[in-house]
């Protein structure tokens, strides 16, 4: 048997459950794995509150990203062999807050040693995400990138990659994230009323992109110091930023691999604030659900 944390209604936190299941095994295209660190994504809680529809088979296992050593492969699957370390992304139908869970293979990498559980686990999801985003308008080095939100799981790997490529990164995030930020080397403007004037201050002709990690109103006070509506891309409300003439950020294949190259070079650290057993699962959900996490928050079964 293997323990998985499930919500059973589409709700609250109250609908969360720590269960016994079988050890799942893999079907096509998947690979299964006993989990060593699982990363918590906003995701997470918005699925079960039924925010991202409701085509989840309940009760529906939780988690979207992990890392841990395959124990068992899919008929089709080349490439990975039992014992192997990876990490990835859940296969339809399986949650990665758990002591084993499936992966989709498309959606898996191996893990080198420089690499640690807790760190691989966030790749898959959160920096895959931010891989995408700062990618999906390439930008020249000395070019400015606006990241709202440049304090949590996705923000924090995004600026990294913006100084990599030489971008004025500019990241906003509350004063309490200042340090943090600014560790990346990103120049840090304070969150808030008036926001687009602090930025602009800095960079008085305006951003060559705007990342939104934040969406609704803090995203149409800072759409402004856009060069062009054209170059906001949003992760969070990609509604919001259609409608301001920008768009949704589009995931690509290639992410996963990019982003856990760049981490292994040691270029991209997720700043894991947080770690949690799979019995404190609830509480970790409720740090992200909180919205204002440092970096990036871990399970480790
Ligand atoms: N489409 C996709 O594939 C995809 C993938 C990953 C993530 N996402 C989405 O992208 C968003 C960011 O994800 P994440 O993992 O980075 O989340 P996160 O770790 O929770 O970080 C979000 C950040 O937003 C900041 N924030 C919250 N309220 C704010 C406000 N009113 N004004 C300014 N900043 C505010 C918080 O910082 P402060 O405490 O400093 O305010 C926090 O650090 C989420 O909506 C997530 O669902 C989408």
């Amino acid at each position: 048997m293997t323990k998985t944390l499930v919500f059973t209604a589409f709700g609250g936190p109250e609908t969360q459950q720590l269960v016994d299941r079988e050890v799942p095994a893999p079907g096509p295209s998947q690979v299964a794995i006993e989990v060593k660190a699982a990363g918590v994504n906003p995701a997470d809680w918005k699925i079960r509150a039924g925010q991202m529809g409701d085509h989840w088979k309940l009760p529906a296992p939780m988690g979207r990203e992990a890392s841990g050593i395959v124990i068992a492969v899919g008929d089709d699957v080349e490439g990975f062999t039992v014992g192997d370390a990876v990490l990835g992304q859940a296969a339809k139908g399986h949650g990665t807050f758990a002591q084993h869970t499936v992966l989709n293979a498309k959606q898996t990498v191996a893990k080198l040693e420089e690499l640690s559980f807790a760190v691989a686990a966030t790749l898959p999801v959160a920096g895959a995400t931010a891989y995408d985003v700062t990618h999906q308008i390439e930008l020249e080095p000395g070019q400015t990138m606006v990241i709202l939100g440049a304090g949590g799981g996705v923000g924090l790997m995004a600026a990294q990659i913006g100084k990599v490529h030489q971008f004025n990164v500019i990241g906003v995030a509350s004063a309490a994230k200042q340090q943090l930020v600014e560790a990346t080397g990103a120049t840090f403007v304070e969150s808030g009323a008036d926001v687009a004037e602090r930025v602009r201050e800095i960079a008085p002709d305006g951003a060559d992109l705007v990342i939104d990690l934040v969406g609704g109103q803090p995203l149409r006070d800072i759409a402004p110091v856009a060069k062009d509506p054209a170059l906001i891309i949003s992760t969070a409300d990609p509604d919001t930023a259609q409608q301001l003439g920008g768009a949704g950020v589009q995931r690509t294949k290639e992410g996963l691999e990019k982003i856990t190259e760049v981490a292994e070079y040691g270029l991209v650290d997720p700043h894991v604030v947080q770690r949690f057993s799979l019995d404190e699962a609830q509480q970790a959900i409720a740090t992200v659900e909180d919205g204002h996490t440092a970096g990036k928050v871990v399970i480790e079964p």
